[in-house]
């Protein structure tokens, strides 16, 4: 089948400014992984106040991704409490509104049929081989078509606002190569619509183990919570898997997990300090766990403080959430139109949404 780029389709644009976006599931507290895998990046991308920053983005979108959360929330009461401690967290942890576009997924609807029009150029195979769904089958799970088109959906999230690139960790790489191969497949038929995105990834951050040396996820019941109860987070690092050589024997820094963790949050001298005495041995596993928890406390205690005073603000959030959503929807609104045209859905009236200014 060929274009019919005379159809009304406005052109992507030829050189778009780098243009930050991500998604963050309200599925539990944030830990570690979540932090310093993808949100420490969120807020190093979002533009300075005060002008261009060789390394921030022109504009940055940020999100709670509340309609991917129903695949594992069916509580209510509980998805609206984890939106709200989301934003909370987010802006406590130094997401500024003022600088970055801050929302809720489920606030822009655009989202939501952008999806189909990409479902329509999405190949089963390529959904089949995505790891969520795949590894759900793998172990005999039931999985529901939610979770099998969940990387359209994040798709649509990322083309709706032509944004060029996706700070994220390791484990979402391959939903953006979806998201790349839907778009590639979309503007093939027809015509320019889409911008194609990138991924970009952290060193030292872009894959945190979790307590027992696997990949921190909420699902291995092996996170470090951000903003934890201090007694339950110096539990958990307490019984933080260590292996079981003798306290004389030298080991390897680079290898273990309890160094790695102790690593993102220890201030550079201490860490370098650390490496040294692993290196030397003749050290017990307790002290580093000991100073893990110290240094733990000492690196979120500032973020902590805010996300207090945040707490006692709840007008703050939903007015900060509200503002964003406005945002979000006038550009996700632009993208959509472009690619309904395309396509030729453009018989009824499409109306834009209230805040549209372009
Ligand atoms: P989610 O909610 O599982 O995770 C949010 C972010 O945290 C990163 N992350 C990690 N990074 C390093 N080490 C870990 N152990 C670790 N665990 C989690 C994730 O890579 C992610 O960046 N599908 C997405 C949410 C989403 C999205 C999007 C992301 C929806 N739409 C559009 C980007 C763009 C997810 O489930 O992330």
């Amino acid at each position: 089948m060929t274009a019919d780029r005379a159809s009304g389709a406005a052109p992507a644009p030829a050189t778009p400014k780098p243009r930050a976006l991500s998604g963050i599931q309200p599925t539990g507290r944030f830990h570690w992984g979540n932090y310093f895998g993808a949100i420490r990046q969120y807020i190093e991308l979002q533009p300075p106040a005060d002008g261009a920053s060789p390394g921030a983005a022109a504009e940055a979108y940020y999100f709670i991704a509340d309609l991917h959360a129903l695949t594992t929330v069916r509580d209510p009461a509980r998805l609206r409490d984890l939106v709200r401690a989301a934003a909370i967290d987010l802006v406590a942890l130094g997401l500024d509104p003022e600088r970055a576009v801050l929302f809720v997924q489920s606030d822009v609807p655009e989202v939501c049929e952008l999806t189909w029009l990409l479902m329509t150029v999405a190949p089963m195979g390529l959904l089949e081989r995505c790891h969520a769904f795949k590894d759900k089958k793998a172990r005999g799970l039931p999985a529901d078509a939610g979770l099998f088109t969940y990387p359209v959906l994040m798709s649509a999230d990322i083309l709706a606002y032509d944004a060029t690139v996706v700070p994220v960790g390791e484990d979402q790489v391959q939903h953006i190569e979806v998201c790349r191969d839907l778009a590639g497949a979309f503007n093939h038929l027809y015509g320019p619509v889409f911008t194609l995105p990138v991924p970009r990834l952290v060193e030292g951050g872009a894959k945190v183990p979790g307590t027992d040396g696997l990949k921190m996820s909420k699902s291995y019941d092996n996170t470090l919570d951000v903003f934890e109860d201090p007694a339950a987070q110096k539990k958990k690092i307490m019984r933080i898997t260590t292996d079981s050589r003798p306290m004389e024997a030298p080991k390897d820094p680079e290898t273990d997990h309890l160094f790695a963790l102790y690593a993102l949050v220890a201030p550079e001298e201490d860490r370098l300090r650390m490496a040294e005495t692993y290196r030397r041995g003749g050290f017990g596993y307790g002290e580093v766990k000991k100073a893990l928890v110290t240094a733990a406390a000492e690196h979120f205690a500032e973020a902590r403080a805010r996300r207090a005073a945040l707490e006692a603000d709840s007008e703050r959030i939903e007015a900060i959430l509200a503002a964003g959503a406005t945002r979000a929807r006038a550009r996700a609104w632009d993208v959509l139109d472009r690619a309904r045209r395309a396509c030729g859905i453009d018989r009824s009236p499409h109306r834009p949404p209230p805040g549209r200014t372009s």
